[in-house]
């Protein structure tokens, strides 16, 4: 017999976190990263509470092109862009937005032949050392994907490697303005972590992703806290029943209580003067 465990996922919560990530970022565009099939929680069974974004920020070709199948007519967005030229075709026919990170990429685009122009963000390496062109090489990237029929706009982007520590930000802006100087494209810098505790990392658009799935970016909560959107109803009934196993499950209840700290503080409703518990909250699943 499979285990009886049930994850819950609350699009309400979802939509909320968007139009936190929203207000956070105000003026800003807001691209909601669905990479991974929406971080695990299902695409197709989420899109409907991105419906607060701008558009769409993923890895995978395929998945993009179903959501334009399906109907999706706001800007998508692939992080990682192309890895081989015939994947422009069905790119441009599709509309979609790239990233661009490595000079192949670029020859490729100075060769292709497209039905239409594509929006290109040209990924700038800030730090993050996994993708992005090199700083002093910036320039002259724009400078060639400028020239070409193949593009119809650029945007500047960097994806930060630290933003969820406290001095994880300044580094990394620092060697992205300085790549960037003088070139007088639209930017795009901060993922969940910047949104909610970096405002100032403005930009003109951001792509929130873990924030949007009720996780915060940091080993503290943040104020409001992120709405969580999974509940495993059956640890909370198991936690319920066996209160001295608490500490073990992962309190993503949305309880919101306030004060709320970790897992005694949300089932613990009394305590004696001996700090026992006179009062469990079984959050409903006795
Ligand atoms: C380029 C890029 N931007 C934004 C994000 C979203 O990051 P986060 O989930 O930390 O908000 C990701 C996710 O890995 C990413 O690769």
């Amino acid at each position: 017999m499979a285990r009886p465990i049930v994850a819950v996922v609350d699009l309400a919560a979802i939509a909320a976190n968007v139009a936190r990530a929203r207000q956070l970022a105000a003026g800003a565009e807001v691209l909601a990263v669905v990479k991974a099939n929406a971080y695990g929680h299902g695409l197709q069974r989420v899109l409907p509470a991105l419906a607060g974004a701008d558009g769409l920020a993923l890895v995978e070709l395929e998945a993009a092109l179903s959501l334009r199948a399906a109907g999706y007519a706001k800007p998508i967005l692939l992080l990682e862009g192309f890895f081989e030229a015939r994947e422009l075709v069905p790119i441009a026919d599709a509309a979609l937005g790239i990233v661009v990170h490595d000079a192949a990429q670029i020859r490729m685009l100075e060769t292709a032949s497209l039905t239409r122009p594509l929006d290109v963000y040209v990924k700038v390496n800030a730090g993050m050392n996994r993708l992005g062109i090199a700083p002093a090489d910036v320039a002259s990237a724009c400078e060639r994907l400028a020239r070409l029929p193949t593009v119809e706009g650029l945007r500047l982007m960097m994806h930060f490697a630290r933003s969820d520590e406290e001095d994880g930000i300044a580094e990394a802006r620092t060697r992205f303005e300085r790549a960037c100087a003088g070139l007088p494209y639209p930017r795009s810098l901060a993922n969940s972590a910047g949104v909610v505790r970096f405002p100032e990392v403005g930009g003109d658009s951001v792509r929130p992703g873990i924030m949007l799935y009720g996780a915060t970016p940091f080993p503290f909560d943040t104020e409001p806290p992120i709405r969580p959107i999974q509940v495993i109803n059956a640890a909370y009934t198991f936690a319920a029943e066996h209160p001295e196993v608490l500490a073990y499950v992962p309190c993503y209840c949305g309880c919101e209580r306030g004060g709320h700290r970790g897992n005694d503080d949300c089932f613990v409703m009394a305590r004696a003067a001996n700090g026992d518990v006179t009062q469990w909250e079984p959050h409903g699943m006795t």
